[in-house]
């Protein structure tokens, strides 16, 4: 009937999905991934893969007319946003009411666009976060299975000590200790032996080009160079792109039927596919995984599924804010993109706000030091099923935001007291902000671990269902949350393989 039959199928191919399908590969499973972006290795008219920062092109986005960076304004003017063709971009920015959520398109989802900050959260703050998962487990096997295999690396501290491309660190470290405050060094993917090399003119630059949230077309370690390459490399595991799973059904004999479109990269439908699995695990992320099962509970396509679908969702606190240097204290023309520093204020009781020290690659002098703060902001979303759209819609309102811009504006008040220094408050849009609250780069929830799964990502009312990737965290993990998604899903998939797909 048309219909293709694979043992496993695994929607999406970020950090959740590229795990899952790793292993199941190594445990001889054949394994389809579907992923709605594309393959991000054809050099464009310019000889680049991706289209850069300063001056993006429909690579960028993901079928917009016009980019949507995250800092559009500079004294107000809307200089680093351009018109361009939609187009199946590498950059998405989904918009919902009072919230925007900005996610990587393409194989190997954020890791194509995230800043590659490599970082495990505290382990008394995963414990409150994830109380029933066993943290000696997690902190002495997942997290460094999951750093070796992401290839997490350290930047050289006499070379952050002496490069101008850091100086914006050093200036923001400076000042976050003249008030009391400590910052540590963060570890990332970006190779930072090849970000030597840049510096020195040995080989392209792209950290050191102001590439990052379009894609690196050097450098970095994004998983299509680990943890796919490693699941193609088992022979078992196959990647279809333009691919985007929309529905997803239970048949007689137990096994799911889903229906797929896939698309050319210009968004025309080419077909519309089934494909029906025995295990199908959704690593499509927190809006994409949790928008499939609110679509099957709410169309009736998986009546069974938990009512805490769609429930525990949040921004991870995240709050972009920038402070305005003097004169005396200019922060460099020249910066690199990825963020090697962190300002780590987790243990104050009142605030907990860890911030990274995040670059401005104006290339020019902007005398502005930026930071996205990461704080702990116990308000949650909600998603719930539009049947005119056939979109999940986030129900968050931006006061839900006042106790995160609350957390950042203590800090960095400190900061600025102690240095008699500003906020900028044109960089964030048309009004006078000071604090970017509307936006996030880490979404989390949607279908948290042991609520709407059980404690290994199994979805409650189904067998061999499982949820995969940053949807299981409940909204908030105090640190950049790739690694915790990385190890988690080894974690769990270590539990499924053997229970559940070897031994049937
Ligand atoms: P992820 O979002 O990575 O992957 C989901 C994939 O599924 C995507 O490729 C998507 O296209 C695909 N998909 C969705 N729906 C589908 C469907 N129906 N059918 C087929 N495919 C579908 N984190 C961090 O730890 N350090 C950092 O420095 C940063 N920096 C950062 C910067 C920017 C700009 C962004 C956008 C994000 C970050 N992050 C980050 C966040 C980090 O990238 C994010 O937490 C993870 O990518 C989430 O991993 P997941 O496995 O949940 O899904």
């Amino acid at each position: 009937d048309g219909t293709a039959f694979v043992p496993a199928v695994v929607i999406g191919t970020g950090y959740g999905a590229a795990v899952s399908a790793l292993r199941l590969g190594e445990a001889g499973v054949r394994t389809v991934m579907l992923e709605m972006g594309q393959l991000w290795n054809q050099p464009g008219p310019d000889g680049n893969v991706f289209s850069g920062m300063l001056k993006p092109d429909k690579r960028s986005s993901w079928f917009k007319n016009r980019t949507e960076a995250p800092l559009g304004s500079f004294l107000w003017l809307d200089l680093a946003n351009r018109d361009i063709d939609p187009y199946a971009g590498v950059l998405d920015r989904v918009n919902f009411d009072q919230m925007s959520v900005y996610v990587g398109r393409g194989v190997g989802g954020g890791s194509l666009v995230n800043g590659g900050m490599a970082v495990a959260p505290k382990r008394s703050y995963f414990e409150e976060v994830l109380p029933r998962v066993d943290s000696a487990e997690m902190y002495e096997r997942y997290f460094p299975r999951a750093n070796s295999m992401l290839r997490v690396n350290h930047i050289d501290s006499g070379w952050f000590e002496s490069t101008e491309w850091y100086k914006f660190a050093r200036v923001s470290r400076d000042q976050a200790q003249k008030a009391g405050l400590g910052t540590v060094h963060v570890p990332n993917v970006y190779d930072f032996d090849h970000m030597r090399r840049e510096a020195a003119g040995e080989v392209p630059k792209s950290a050191l080009a102001a590439e990052v949230i379009y894609g690196n077309n050097h450098g970095k370690q994004s998983l299509d160079k680990t943890y796919l390459a490693a699941a193609l490399g088992t022979g078992k595991v196959t990647i279809e792109t333009l691919h985007q799973a929309r529905t997803i059904r239970q048949q007689k004999d137990g096994t799911y039927l889903l229906t797929v479109e896939q698309r050319d990269a210009d968004g025309r439908l080419l077909a519309t596919k089934e494909i029906s699995c025995r295990h199908l695990f959704l690593g499509a992320g927190s809006l994409g995984s949790t928008e499939l099962l609110l679509r099957a509970r709410e169309t009736g396509t998986l009546p069974e599924l938990s009512p805490e679908i769609g429930a525990g969702w949040g921004p991870n606190g995240n709050i972009m804010t920038a402070r305005a240097n003097h004169v005396w204290n200019p922060t460099g023309a020249n910066q690199s993109s990825i963020p090697a520093l962190g300002i780590d204020d987790w243990d104050n009781p009142q605030n907990p706000v860890f911030a990274e020290i995040a670059p401005m690659p104006a290339g020019l002098e902007t005398w502005v030091s930026l930071y996205l703060a990461i704080t702990k902001n116990p308000e949650r979303g909600t998603f719930a099923y539009d049947a005119a759209t056939d979109r999940a819609a986030l129900r968050w309102t931006r006061d839900q935001n006042t106790p995160a811009v609350n957390a950042a504006k203590s800090l960095f008040d400190r900061i600025n007291k102690a240095n008699t220094t500003m906020y900028r408050y044109d960089l964030f849009g048309k009004q006078l902000k000071a604090f970017s609250d509307d936006f996030t780069y880490h979404p989390l929830g949607g279908c948290v671990l042991g609520r709407a799964t059980d404690d290994y990502g199994r979805v409650k009312g189904y067998k061999n269902l499982y949820v995969t990737d940053g949807s299981l965290i409940p909204g908030s993990i105090g640190v950049n949350p790739f690694v915790t998604i990385t190890a988690l899903a080894e974690r769990n998939i270590e539990r499924v393989i053997r229970q559940d797909v070897t031994a049937s």
